[in-house]
């Protein structure tokens, strides 16, 4: 059966995630892919509708462990409805925030227990984990600013609103995961230009299209899934 590929961007608040992953679909399409762009919490009607939940902050007064599993359950549905029929159909799918934003956001700094956060990640995955993570990485301070600067008018979110120390946090978490899991996840540095960020990213994505579905975007002959190969620090190239 053709399978498809499943990307995830994770990273801090103004990291550029959005700019980058339109960036990449667009350069993937042109290649002759089928590209969904998707993201998290939300990117099915379900997972939508508890997004708005979490994010106006209206689950917060109940706590880290409300708010992770409402996260799960957002997740299950957006993998059941939107993802896995996706990859399925062979097509690239690349998800703005996903696993490891739980991990980072109610794991870490939610203080939450790890077996708890694994139990519900596998629950909410139900197997389809992602082919490659891209982790960009931005300085907090930065990356705060950036998001200010994006934001307007507009009145800070959930997240968005906690103290410069807790981002650092997450950044280093972030970290943690790419090192602990080098065969999944690539960290890109996007203290550079835009267009230097998105060269590298495409980079880390290029080896792993090709040798799964071609340069045409039809999918090949099935293989055992394989690992990304570009790990490390590809950002740094
Ligand atoms: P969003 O506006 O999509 O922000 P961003 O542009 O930073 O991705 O808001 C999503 C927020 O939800 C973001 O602050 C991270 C947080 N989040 C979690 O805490 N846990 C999760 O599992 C996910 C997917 C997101």
């Amino acid at each position: 059966m053709a399978r498809g590929i499943f990307i995830t961007f994770e990273g801090g608040e103004g990291a550029g995630k959005s700019t980058q992953i339109a960036r990449l679909a667009a350069t993937l399409r042109e290649l002759g892919h089928e590209v969904v762009v998707t993201r998290e919490p939300g990117g099915s009607p379900g997972a939508e509708a508890v997004r708005y939940v979490i994010l106006s902050g209206a689950a917060e007064p109940f706590g880290p462990a409300m708010e992770a599993i409402l996260f799960a359950a957002a997740r299950a549905d957006h993998v059941d409805q939107v993802i896995r029929p996706a990859v399925e159909r062979g097509a690239i799918v690349l998800c703005d925030r996903f696993i490891d934003s739980s991990r980072v956001y109610q794991g870490v700094t939610g203080g939450l227990e790890p077996a708890f956060m694994q139990a519900l990640e596998k629950v909410a995955v139900a197997g389809m984990m992602p082919d490659l993570t891209v982790i960009l990485d931005v300085d907090p301070a930065e990356g705060m600013r950036r998001a200010t600067r994006r934001r307007g008018d507009e009145a800070a979110d959930r997240y968005e609103k906690e103290a410069l120390e807790v981002h650092r946090r997450r950044r280093d978490a972030f970290l943690a995961i790419a090192r602990a899991e080098p065969q999944r996840c690539v960290v890109v540095d996007t203290t550079r230009a835009p267009t230097k960020v998105a060269t590298a990213i495409v980079r880390a994505v290029q080896a792993l299209v090709t040798r799964r579905l071609g340069a045409g975007g039809r999918a090949q002959a099935p293989r055992p899934v394989e690992k990304a190969g570009a790990a490390g620090k590809a950002g740094a190239a």
